[in-house]
């Protein structure tokens, strides 16, 4: 068995909603673009966007556990450290900096998958074909469109990546794009 089948696996035991598992597979598929961008290793980049919420579910009542569950399971499981690290780093609630580029990479750029599927959610058609760069942008702008989405967090991008947010949005709108039938949008 593969790691991504091995991690698909994992998903299934610990993740019954199914709106979770879509957004893993969103940020699977972003951070492998990502990967690419920076000539960095596509599948370790795709595993940690996959497994990066593995917890979610378990950690519910116990938001400061989330992800330490996930890297305990990973850590048993035989899951590269680099990626484990990556998951380690990626809540920031936790306080911890994120150093390598994958560390930040997952850090700044999932919560965009979030955003993009509530801008689908209120094309005509509800689809991520619809969905436009420009689009994204506007509602990014507005604070109370997909509140639970930090901006703050997904601008660090700039910072800590050189990645401005326009770039990020179309790439994360393509690697959606890709996927949009797994997605069902
Ligand atoms: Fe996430």
């Amino acid at each position: 068995m593969n790691l991504r089948e091995k991690a698909l696996q994992l998903i299934d035991q610990y993740i019954q909603n199914q709106n979770l598992k879509k957004h893993l597979l969103a940020t699977e598929n972003l951070m492998r673009h990502l990967a690419k961008k920076y000539d960095e290793d596509e599948e370790i980049w795709a595993l940690a966007g996959l497994l990066h919420d593995l917890d979610w579910e378990i950690t519910k009542e116990t938001p400061e556990k989330h992800p330490l569950i996930a890297v305990e399971i990973l850590t048993k499981e035989g899951f590269p450290q680099e990626v484990i690290e990556a998951i380690r780093k990626h809540n920031h609630l936790q306080g911890l900096i994120p150093e390598t580029k994958l560390e930040k990479a997952l850090y700044c750029c999932e919560e965009i998958t979030g955003l993009i599927v509530a801008v689908a959610l209120v094309m005509p058609n509800k689809k991520l074909s619809e969905v436009t760069v420009e689009r994204i942008l506007n509602k990014f702008k507005e604070p109370s469109f997909a509140k639970g989405v930090n901006r703050e967090i997904i601008l660090k991008a700039d910072e800590m990546l050189g990645l401005k947010l326009e770039e990020l949005a179309e790439i994360a709108l393509k690697a959606m794009q890709e996927i949009s039938e797994e997605l069902g949008l």
